[in-house]
């Protein structure tokens, strides 16, 4: 497909449509009057969770790619931790504009007494940081560096879990409250987390290559059947 003289993939089709219309339907529905009583509150959980969706995308393309093979996703980091930041800064600008009405005093209260907002605060930090030297010039200054930079993504994603967990006011240790969705991103993170210890990669890269093999090997051998079962019917045809 082509978008403004650029030739898109499926895939990235995909990403961009994936990150909008969510973003378009909240606008929507908001401007429309279809939302909660407290339609503030409503959008600030709505884009929090999508800030989350899209942290947890940019986290699965290295696994994707490095242990079951799939590289297309990859391509895309950049992007989709870009779209991770956007998701995020809206969310925080919602919580700042729109539900502290920009009052310095009442958000420095709220950061001082609720844990979650400042574990949502360092994660946003985390996240910036990211974002801003996410382009090239800084990739080629930072050389080294910047890989171990960008591994924060890994201290980061848990606090955002945590930071889920704590606003939905559950208790993810104690497995207590509203924690099913913070519970399954929990494990979801940490999957994707241990699917980059070494050992484990080349673990679950060997099974995955061996299960991937014997179904390949599996597919000529009922061809060859149903060539059998051709050339029999032909002899029999004949006969
Ligand atoms: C300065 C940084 C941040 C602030 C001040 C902040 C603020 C908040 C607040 C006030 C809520 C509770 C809304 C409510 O239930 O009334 C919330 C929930 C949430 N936030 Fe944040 N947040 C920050 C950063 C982040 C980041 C970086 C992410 C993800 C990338 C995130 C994801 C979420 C999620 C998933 C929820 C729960 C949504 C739900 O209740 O379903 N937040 N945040």
């Amino acid at each position: 497909m082509k978008l403004l003289g650029k030739k898109l993939s499926l895939l990235q089709v995909a990403i961009h449509l994936g990150a909008w219309i969510p973003l378009i339907l909240i606008v929507l529905n908001f401007f429309g009057g279809r939302l909660s009583v407290n339609p503030i509150q409503d959008i600030e959980q709505r884009t929090g969770r999508l800030a989350i969706l899209w942290v947890v995308l940019s986290l699965s393309g290295t696994p994707l790619a490095s242990v079951f093979g799939w590289k297309e996703l990859n391509k895309f980091g950049r992007t989709i931790g870009l779209y991770a930041f956007m998701m995020a800064t809206i969310h925080v600008t919602i919580f700042v504009a729109l539900d502290y009405g920009g009052n310095l005093k009442l958000i420095w209260d709220a950061i001082v007494e609720k844990r979650f907002i400042l574990l949502g605060l360092t994660a946003f930090i985390g996240l910036t940081v990211m974002a801003a030297t996410s382009f090239k010039y800084w990739q080629k200054k930072l050389k080294k560096n910047w890989k171990r930079l960008h591994r924060t993504i890994y201290v980061i994603a848990p606090l955002i879990v945590l930071h889920y967990a704590l606003a939905k006011k559950g208790d993810i240790f104690t497995l207590q409250g509203d924690i099913v969705r913070p519970f399954i991103y929990a494990v979801i993170v940490t999957l994707l987390l241990v699917l980059r210890i070494k050992p484990v990669k080349l673990f679950i890269k060997k099974q995955w290559s061996t299960m991937v093999r014997k179904i390949s090997n599996l597919a000529p051998q009922k061809k060859t059947i149903e060539n059998k079962s051709t050339a029999q019917k032909m002899k029999l045809g004949r006969g």
